[in-house]
Formats: C-alpha cells, sequence, structure tokens
C-alpha cells in the first residue's frame, strides 16, 4: 500500500513557519504567516477575548452544539459585513452558516458553486491568497485571473481590472478582497469600488467577497466594510466568507461564517439547508468553544466597544512598525524604492523582493517571508526592525 504516494510541496505560508520553526538562530524572525503578534513577537490574547471566556466559562458545549449558538453567530457576523440596520439583515434574506474560518466558508462556498451552477469558473485577482487556488481546484471549479496589481508602478492596475471585469463572460463569479488585499495590501478606493460595482452590474457577475482583515485596512471595522455595502446599496447578489481569525486573534480556533444574499427568507432557506447538507458530509459540525467567544464578543455592546478599540490597537502597532522599517532603510542610505511599505494597508507589505532576494534573507539573516516577498508586518518589533532593515538593505544592493 502507498507505494505511489510521494510527499506534497510545501504550502507556500505554512512551509514558512515550519522553516523558521526548525531554525535556531537567536534573531530568526517569521515575517510568513499573516496572524498579528505583538511588539514582543508573541501571539495576543486580546482582554475582549479574556473577558468572553470568563462569560462562557462552565458552560455545557455538548448543550451549545445543539441549541442556537451557531445562528447567533451567524447574526452578529452578517450585521458586521453588511450593516447593522441594512435591509438584508433585518428582513433576514440571507442563507448564512457558521464555518471553519475564512477557507472553510471558501471551501463550503466553492463546493456549493460546483453543485449549482457546473461548468462556472471563479475569477481570482492577480495575485491572491495562494489558499484561494488550493480551494476552488480541490472543488474542481476551473480558475481564471483578472487583473489587479501592477508589479511595476506597485500600485492597483485598475484600467486592465475594469477590462477584464467587461471581458469576462456575462454571469461569471468573482472573488474580490473587500480590504486589506492579501497579498498585495493595495485596495481600490471608493470611488474605484463604485465603478467595479458598476461593472459587475452590468455585466451580472457574482461577487464573492473573502473578508479574513477586517479592521485592519484603516482600524475601523465599518469603514472595512464599505467595498461590501456599496455592492449592497447597487442592489448586488453578495456571498461572503468570514474569518475571525486575525481581527480576535483567534487563529487557531477556526470561527468564520459563510453568507449568501438571497431574494427571500424561503429561498434563503433553501440554500441554507444545502450549504449545511454540503458541511455535514464535510466536517460533521463545527468546533463550538471558538463561536461562544465570537458571538459573546459581538453581541455584548460593553466587549464589542473593547475589541474594536483593540483591533485599532493592533493596525497602530502595523502602521507604526511601517514607518520605523522606512525610517530605518533611510538611515542605511538604502537606494531600494520602499515608499510602498508606507501605502499598503492591512497585514502585509508586498516588498517586491525577487524569489533570490527572499532565499538570501533566509539562508544569511535567519528571515522567512513566502517566496512572492509578502512580509507580514505583524512580525516586525521594536526590537527587530533594525536588523530586519539592515537585511533588506543588503539584500537589495546594486
Ligand atoms: C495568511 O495569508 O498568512 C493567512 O491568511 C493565514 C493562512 O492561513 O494562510
Amino acid at each position: 500500500w502507498w507505494n505511489h504516494v510521494f510527499p506534497a510541496p510545501k504550502d507556500p505560508i505554512s512551509g514558512v513557519t515550519e522553516a523558521f520553526l526548525a531554525d535556531t538562530c537567536p534573531r530568526k524572525i517569521n515575517l510568513g504567516v499573516g496572524a498579528y503578534r505583538d511588539d514582543e513577537g508573541k501571539p495576543v490574547v486580546l482582554q475582549c477575548v479574556r473577558e468572553a471566556e470568563a462569560k462562557i466559562s462552565g458552560c455545557n458545549f455538548l448543550e451549545s452544539v445543539f441549541s442556537k449558538v451557531s445562528s447567533k453567530l451567524v447574526e452578529e457576523s452578517v450585521k458586521l459585513v453588511y450593516g447593522k440596520d441594512s435591509e438584508v439583515v433585518k428582513e433576514g434574506s440571507y442563507a448564512g452558516i457558521q464555518a471553519i474560518s475564512g477557507t472553510g466558508a471558501c471551501r463550503l462556498f466553492a463546493e456549493f458553486q460546483r453543485r449549482f451552477y457546473p461548468g462556472s469558473q471563479i475569477y481570482f485577482p492577480d495575485p491572491t491568497w495562494s489558499n484561494h487556488h488550493n480551494i476552488w481546484r480541490d472543488a474542481q471549479v476551473p480558475r481564471r485571473n483578472f487583473h489587479y496589481y501592477d508589479w511595476n508602478a506597485k500600485g492597483l492596475n485598475f484600467s486592465a481590472l475594469i477590462d477584464d471585469i467587461k471581458n469576462a463572460p456575462d454571469g461569471s463569479f468573482f472573488l474580490l478582497h473587500p480590504c486589506a488585499h492579501n497579498p498585495t495590501g493595495v485596495d481600490p478606493t471608493e470611488k474605484q469600488w463604485r465603478e467595479i460595482s458598476y461593472w459587475f452590474k452590468v455585466k451580472n457577475h457574482f461577487p464573492f467577497f473573502d473578508t479574513a482583515y477586517q479592521g485592519f485596512a484603516s482600524g475601523d471595522l465599518d469603514q472595512d466594510a464599505q467595498s461590501i455595502r456599496i455592492f449592497l446599496e447597487d442592489g448586488h447578489w453578495i456571498g461572503c466568507a468570514q474569518s475571525f481569525s486575525k481581527n480576535m486573534g483567534l487563529y487557531g480556533h477556526r470561527v468564520g461564517c459563510l453568507s449568501i444574499l438571497c431574494a427571500d427568507t424561503e429561498k434563503a432557506a433553501a440554500v441554507k439547508s444545502q450549504l449545511e447538507k454540503i458541511a455535514r458530509a464535510m466536517y460533521g459540525s463545527p468546533p463550538v468553544h471558538g463561536i461562544l467567544l465570537v458571538s459573546s464578543i459581538l453581541g455584548d455592546p460593553n466587549i464589542k466597544r473593547l475589541w474594536e478599540k483593540e483591533v485599532k490597537v493592533m493596525v497602530d502597532r502595523i502602521q507604526r512598525m511601517r514607518a520605523t522599517l522606512i525610517e530605518s532603510l533611510t538611515k542605511l542610505s538604502s537606494s531600494h524604492d520602499w515608499e510602498h511599505i508606507k501605502d499598503q494597508v492591512g497585514m502585509f507589505c508586498y516588498s517586491g523582493l525577487t524569489p533570490e532576494q527572499v532565499n538570501r534573507l533566509r539562508a544569511e539573516f535567519s528571515i522567512y517571508m513566502t517566496r512572492d516577498g509578502r512580509m507580514s508586518m505583524a512580525g516586525v518589533t521594536t526590537g527587530n526592525v533594525s536588523y530586519l532593515a539592515n537585511a533588506l538593505h543588503e539584500v537589495t544592493k546594486a
């Protein structure tokens, strides 16, 4: 048995963590995975999570599986993206289901897409989170790219993006990052989102938003949902995968939500029942501890306010590190253009480093990042920023 099985290639993101953990250099830095760490480089348990934890202590988890905790999570999650006063939320005209974080939500949707729109394709921004490709490939949905990043200008290639929207067959599925685009850190402006939404309407495309970093672009949760709300205003059908791994620091808990807007509550019930059927065969039922935490945070105005403040603290630290990194590179008289580090938003800096330079950083400085040069700014701290600047300067010197 298994003679024909050979090792799978390492995942471009989790493979970086593995290599980092195996490195014994005391100065090593992990800029791989996009999960928040504090200025000591340590994972953070947010105070709002501690308070939620205290609230749910003593809870009977078995009972929770059979109670309404899952619908509570969905109710609170949809308010966060579509707005608590939105018609869809008030009417309940959405199919919502708890998912195993953003990845699980995407996987459920990909499966749903293949079942109910066989032969359809999905368009991804170029580039996108590497796992999007794995997820839709495993669901056997053909993948296409649409233009997104302009590698020369280190910004959005807006005209090519609009052309691709216009040229895609009517009624295509598109995956969009509503804020803090992963990996580039480049988002469309409000005006550009309006134009994108307009062309989606003309072409009857379906927007599927993957929102894994709500709060991380602007520090404000509503502001970071603006793109989705523009589409909502324009009367689109929308799908949305939500993750609480980053903005609540709950990476290991796998808490997420998938929602799909529907014509009315009857259709929503039908769609939901199909999503539940898919989930049932994939993993039975999802874990409850994390969702109890998230629902307790979102459902309690005081804890929710605390969470909003803590999101801002995380975002401010990342901004400070962006600024300090540029300052340090300027002090070293680096002639390389690093301005984009400041302009990009969210957790990542799409550095523009070549795979060779990334390899040198790993081999000579024990600095780890994905091969496309994406740096998770969450791994940069007051203590390691000058070491990082120096290494970046060394590998980019002419
Ligand atoms: C990332 O892009 O690093 C995050 O979305 C975490 C992950 O699981 O890939």
